[in-house]
């Protein structure tokens, strides 16, 4: 079966930001947010995005210059052609690629919509601060651990405006609140990340 097939691939993918954890929290949440939405949406090509979306960030597929996404894109047609993914919902899994990330441009359908909002909404709230600072030092976002805490300002100020839906605005006020009291007591205990 096809399901298998995309772990069997994406084993090996380890990383402590967007690994294989990072894809199964953010399928389970798109169909969270299609549930409490009553979006009627595709779970395989959910799934099959969810699974391959980042891969494009991972050796040997990075490509210099060019957006993980598009690289993923490029890439994941013969990936799901080679483990018999039903073809007819390629496109689709192509256009929730796509438009993943949270600056990329919005597709069309709910599945597109509802993945971009699981995705970002994994950079909101605790879980959003474990994975900025699970990257210091390893990854070019975060060089040290004050550019992480830069990035952390900035994604709980701007993350909240990309959410579509109204269910992923709802989670990602709760999750700001968290990115906003953590980043105050981290203040209160830093003199102002001075002394970071
Ligand atoms: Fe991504
Ligand atoms: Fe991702």
């Amino acid at each position: 079966m096809w399901k298998k097939k995309i772990l069997e691939i994406v084993k090996e993918f380890k990383h402590p930001a967007w690994g294989i954890s990072h894809f199964n929290r953010i399928y389970d949440l798109s169909l969270e947010l299609a549930k409490a939405q009553n979006f009627d949406v595709d779970a395989d090509s959910l799934y099959a995005a969810a699974f391959l979306h980042d891969i494009g960030a991972f050796e040997p597929f990075i490509q210099k210059g060019k957006d993980h996404s598009d690289v993923a894109v490029e890439i994941c047609d013969e990936i799901l052609n080679s483990i018999e993914f039903p073809s007819e919902k390629i496109p689709l899994v192509k256009e929730i690629i796509k438009s993943h990330m949270f600056y990329a441009k919005l597709g069309e359908s709910f599945e597109s919509k509802i993945f971009h909002d699981a995705d970002t909404l994994d950079f909101m709230g605790t879980i959003g601060i474990t994975r900025i600072l699970s990257i210091v030092g390893i990854d070019d976002w975060t060089p040290d651990l004050r550019s992480a805490i830069k990035l952390l300002e900035r994604f709980s100020n701007d993350l909240p405006q990309s959410l579509i839906t109204d269910k992923a605005q709802e989670i990602g006020k709760l999750r700001k609140k968290e990115m906003e009291e953590f980043l105050k007591n981290l203040a209160n205990q830093t003199n102002h990340f001075e002394s970071i």
